[in-house]
């Protein structure tokens, strides 16, 4: 959970994330009953600490910006309670902001934003999605996953390698270490288009880590756990570069944003930096602090909403799962209104 104070959709005054790591950790993922306990009980520190660090009282805000979605909706809710209460209360203006609008904002953050159009890259742990942003608010599907997100792959081969969660950092810091080549795995491509597929790579991992651990049954060596991420992350990380060249290639953009948690990923950063090298794109990452959930990539988004004068009535809803749609701006709303499920 997240609460954020920014300036003219661009500078981030104050960023506070309240980490959930250690209540899910136990359980090695997401328990959405206790996402929500624990929204409830650190929401109104988690806003207050980020009005006393940016040295804004609430009065002096011009606005209330709230993710509506997609997302857990029982975190959803307390978030949309808590921002709906805290605008009727001071009378100010609501902006219910899709969460995906956020991650391809979070690139313009605190940093030399890239000229438009661009391709916008998700790489998160809900979410692997290529997007062509035409406008900040005019923004096309090119492909997304058919089944699960690359986030999803990292935690879940983590979880089997006994890394903790969430997961993909610590792969990202094993495979440092690791042989990149040491074990082959499928590069799951689907042919010439723009979507994805990580549940065969995520499998073929998991029955590489079973025959390991049929071998060494007193744990697997450190040096083979090292090789073992590395030689998944690489699979993972070719299928991220190809398709975001075929994407670049096809729409005859040159300029790429990477964003969401595996932006932070160094190989992906690595790799990346090679396509912008070898085709002469420029490709460009969100600081690492915002390149997983944060709350200032949501208020950017709020601010340029109501420079549109896009204000959600109090009545708004939050919604679990709804597509980003392709909107102009000034055009009405930016969201399909859907349902909380
Ligand atoms: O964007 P995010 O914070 O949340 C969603 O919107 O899903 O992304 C979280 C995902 C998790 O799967 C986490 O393991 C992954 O980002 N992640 C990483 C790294 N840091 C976070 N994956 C690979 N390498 C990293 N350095
Ligand atoms: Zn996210």
């Amino acid at each position: 959970m997240a609460a954020a104070v920014v300036r003219d959709a661009e500078a981030v005054l104050a960023s506070v994330v309240h980490s959930q790591d250690a209540v899910h950790a136990p359980y090695g993922g997401v328990v959405p009953e206790l996402a929500s306990r624990d929204h409830v009980r650190h929401l109104h520190a988690t806003v207050t600490a980020a009005l006393e660090r940016a040295g804004v009282g609430l009065v002096e805000v011009d606005a209330i910006g709230v993710t509506s979605g997609p997302g857990l909706i029982g975190s959803l809710l307390v978030g949309f309670a808590f921002a709906k209460a805290l605008a009727y209360r001071t009378g100010k203006p609501l902006l219910a902001v899709h969460h995906i609008e956020g991650h391809l904002a979070s690139c313009r953050l605190d940093a030399d934003p890239l000229d438009l159009p661009l391709v916008g890259f998700v790489v998160s742990g809900g979410h692997t999605a290529l997007y062509a942003m035409e406008s900040l608010a005019r923004i096309r599907l090119l492909g997304q996953t058919r089944d699960d997100s690359a986030g999803e792959a990292f935690d879940k081969v983590a979880k089997r390698l006994g890394l903790g969660y969430p997961g993909g950092r610590e792969i990202d810091l094993r495979a440092r270490r690791g042989n990149r080549r040491a074990y082959t795995f499928p590069r799951p491509l689907l042919g010439p288009g723009l979507e994805f597929s990580f549940s065969g790579l995520k499998t073929a991992a998991a029955l590489e880590i079973a025959a390991a651990e049929a071998r060494f049954t007193d744990g697997l060596p450190e040096a083979l756990v090292d090789d073992l991420a590395a030689s998944f992350q690489e699979a993972a990380v070719d299928v991220l570069v190809e398709k975001a060249r075929r994407a670049l290639a096809e729409t005859g953009i040159p300029r790429l944003a990477v964003v969401g948690g595996l932006a932070a990923n160094t190989r992906l950063r690595e790799r990346m930096a090679e396509l912008a090298a070898a085709t002469g794109c420029e490709v460009r990452f969100p600081p690492l602090r915002l390149c997983t959930d944060n709350a200032a990539m949501i208020a950017a988004v709020a601010d340029r909403m109501l420079a549109e004068g896009r204000i959600a009535p109090l009545g708004v809803e939050a919604f679990s799962r709804v597509p980003l749609a392709l909107q102009d701006a000034g055009q009405g709303e930016s969201l399909r209104p859907g349902r909380a499920s």
